[in-house]
């Protein structure tokens, strides 16, 4: 793919940015990103095309997805053993999936690329002293330091460089698995977004599937004009407050051409509130016209402080949410389309609950953001959406693809 060149890739920057980390070196973060205009793409336009066929599938209720990873990837966390631990999760977590959907599991990642945060509050006080909030390794350290919360414009090279030996470890582990991550920092997906020589569109270049945050989908924004002009498979994040008609604004900016598999909404309500809330958004796009895939993130709506200070969500809330995302589409005719999880493979102890009754979540709490699923965790809830899955497929259906995990 071609590189762009700098007066070409700046129209969304005129508008308002949200969550952006306050660089303190302007020189410098343009400096770094003249250069990752330079580098060669992670991923391939003819690839990301492929992607938006299996979501087109999943949408039309022909492919389950299976989307996780990281809430936020760390530098140090790029390891053979980690990956290589996080993706055997996923595929135990396929199996099942596949087996009580009768559809195959298109697996994407929140990998090679999650590094990029957005915020509740700019700052955080510990102890009297008051620094900025830990914006994710793209953008500053975890340690409460002023150095290390200083964002850094070299943390987006490094960014890149740990998305490459992420993917290159993926490429070889599990070579159906796409990439995805939240495009947050636009100064970094601008400069790795490429023409495709092929067709002359424009490809984010960052990862596969991109997706806008909550807090960054406002429709004035430069987060969602950049998600407009670019030809990946792109997503959104709805919270509870989302309308009908922010969502069909979103599908007219986003997928004017009603393309299938460019656009899939990712519900994020919370288990009392997704009952109330989905409907009416899944009613409004259908009344549209339009097909979009419908993904389950069964985790951001869920998240409460524990006694113990940590942020956790317990695996019944997450599972009831899902039971939920199911009842609605099956009520409405529509798709439920897969799940959107915050995991990993390592055995963490950040979210409370499961069989093994995890609750003491000082042992091993390890995410510098929000809490995942262990790999007990992430397995168990596979099984229990599978058998909610079963319950509700009618029997000629069930079983037709028994062996359907896509290879
Ligand atoms: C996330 O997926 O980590 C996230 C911040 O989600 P949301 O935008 O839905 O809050
Ligand atoms: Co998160």
């Amino acid at each position: 793919m071609n590189v762009i060149t700098p007066g070409d890739r700046a129209p969304w920057r005129r508008l308002p940015m949200d969550q952006q980390p306050p660089w303190p070196d302007r020189e410098a973060l343009q400096r770094i990103t003249d250069e990752l205009a330079l580098v060669p793409a992670l991923v391939l336009a003819a690839e990301c095309d492929r992607l938006r066929e299996r979501l087109a599938e999943a949408a039309a209720g022909d492919a389950f997805v299976l989307q996780g990873g990281d809430c936020a990837e760390t530098f140090d966390g790029v390891t053979p053993v980690r990956i290589a631990a996080t993706l055997d999760t996923m595929r135990r977590m396929a199996q099942p999936l596949a087996e009580a959907a009768g559809r195959p599991v298109v697996h994407v990642g929140r990998i090679a690329g999650q590094y990029a945060k957005p915020r509740s509050s700019p700052a955080e006080t510990r102890d009297g002293v008051t620094l900025p909030v830990y914006r994710g390794d793209i953008a500053n350290d975890v340690a409460f330091t002023t150095a290390g919360r200083t964002p850094d414009p070299d943390r987006l090279r490094r960014a890149y460089h740990a998305s490459l030996a992420t993917l290159n470890l993926v490429r070889a582990m599990m070579p159906e698995l796409y990439t995805s991550h939240e495009a947050l920092v636009l100064p970094y997906e601008e400069a790795l977004t490429r023409i495709d020589d092929a067709t002359g569109r424009m490809y984010a270049a960052s990862g596969h599937l991109l997706w806008i945050g909550e807090r960054t989908r406002r429709l004035d924004g430069a987060h969602v004009a950049f998600a407009g002009d670019v030809a990946n498979p792109v997503a959104v994040k709805l919270g509870p407050t989302s309308s009908a008609g922010d969502v069909l604004a979103l599908l007219d900016r986003l997928d004017p051409e009603r393309t299938p598999g460019r656009l899939t909404f990712i519900t994020r309500m919370g288990a009392n509130r997704i009952r109330e809330v989905l409907p009416g958004l899944v009613r409004a796009v259908t009344a549209s016209g339009a097909r979009v895939l419908w993904l389950c993130d069964p985790m951001h709506g869920n998240t409460v402080t524990a006694p113990s200070g940590h942020k956790t969500r317990a695996v019944s809330e997450v599972l009831a949410e899902i039971e939920g995302f199911l009842e609605v589409h099956e009520a409405l005719g529509t798709v439920a389309g897969g799940l959107h999880l915050e995991l990993t493979g390592a055995e963490v102890t950040e979210c409370v609950g499961g069989a093994v009754g995890l609750s003491d979540l000082g042992q091993r709490y390890e995410s510098p953001c929000d809490p995942r699923l262990n790999r007990a965790q992430s397995i168990e809830l596979a099984t229990r959406v599978a058998a909610l899955l079963e319950k509700r497929l009618a029997p000629p259906r069930r079983g037709e693809l028994a062996a359907g995990v896509e290879v």
